[in-house]
């Protein structure tokens, strides 16, 4: 079954009022076919409201960020307000929470729990460091952080409503992008992680995207790879002419 194409502008801590009304503006003139990509922006905290009320109808917007629970935890997001306000999607266990924030696998899979228990869908990130890679141990790396999501599931169903992002850290803002056979191989070995962990249906029909300096210049080839349903973009999602080619790269 054809997976929907997925795109994530994750502007993390970037934007301003101006500078975002610019870019809306521009990507509202866009041709987008909605119809055949999903795409999902996740502005700043501060900024989501106005992105919110500005954006076109068919766009998302998503929170980069929530914690496990509601009430004396300063400075924090909780899943229902995130939905409360009216919004579908958060981005949990980026690799800058976990490498700069110390959010452990068990963390991040206690918070895709609570936003799913608030009914909220999920860029689930994993990936891993330049070390990780060099020392052979990708896949070990990736069946961990899937484990730990998967320990907090209690239905598998609940897959249904996760788009796993695959974000090497080395490529992270680095201008490094993996290759598409690189990128490839471990979506691969990802969604047959799913098939013998969770089910073949969960398997075969989520979407696995990649992260890691994604340019329009090399996001089609990146795109024509059978497991690669997308992406989340850092850096080219802050420039309207470059996350729109992006997001038209699968046509
Ligand atoms: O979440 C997407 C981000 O980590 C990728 O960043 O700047 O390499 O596209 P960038």
């Amino acid at each position: 079954m054809p997976r929907l194409f997925f795109v994530g502008g994750n502007w993390k801590c970037n934007g301003s009022r101006e500078a975002n009304r610019g870019f809306i503006e521009e990507l509202n003139r866009a041709e987008l076919p909605t119809d055949k990509v999903e795409v999902v922006i996740a502005p700043m905290s501060l900024h989501v409201e106005s992105v919110v009320r500005s954006i076109r109808p068919e766009i998302s917007i998503a929170v980069q960020n929530v914690f496990i629970n509601k009430g004396a935890f300063t400075g924090e997001l909780s899943p229902s307000a995130v939905k409360d306000f009216g919004l579908d999607w958060a981005i949990i266990g980026h690799s800058e929470r976990r490498q700069i924030f110390g959010e452990s696998d068990e963390f991040v899979g206690k918070k895709v729990e609570a936003c799913l228990r608030a009914s909220l869908k999920v860029i689930a990130c994993i990936g891993e460091t330049e070390s990780e890679r060099k020392a052979n141990k990708t896949e070990e790396v990736i069946f961990r952080q899937l484990s730990a999501i998967k320990k907090e599931l209690t239905r598998v169903q609940d897959w249904h409503h996760i788009v796993l992002a695959y974000e090497p850290v080395w490529a992270i803002g680095t201008g490094l992008t993996a290759t598409p056979d690189q990128a490839q191989q471990v979506h691969e070995t990802i969604r047959r992680w799913l098939a013998s962990n969770v089910n073949s249906d969960v398997a075969d029909t989520i979407r696995i995207i990649y992260g890691g300096s994604v340019k329009a210049s090399n996001a089609r080839d990146l795109a024509s790879k059978k497991d690669i349903d997308g992406f989340l973009v850092g850096g080219a999602s802050l420039v309207a002419a470059e996350f729109i080619e992006i997001a038209r790269s699968h046509l």
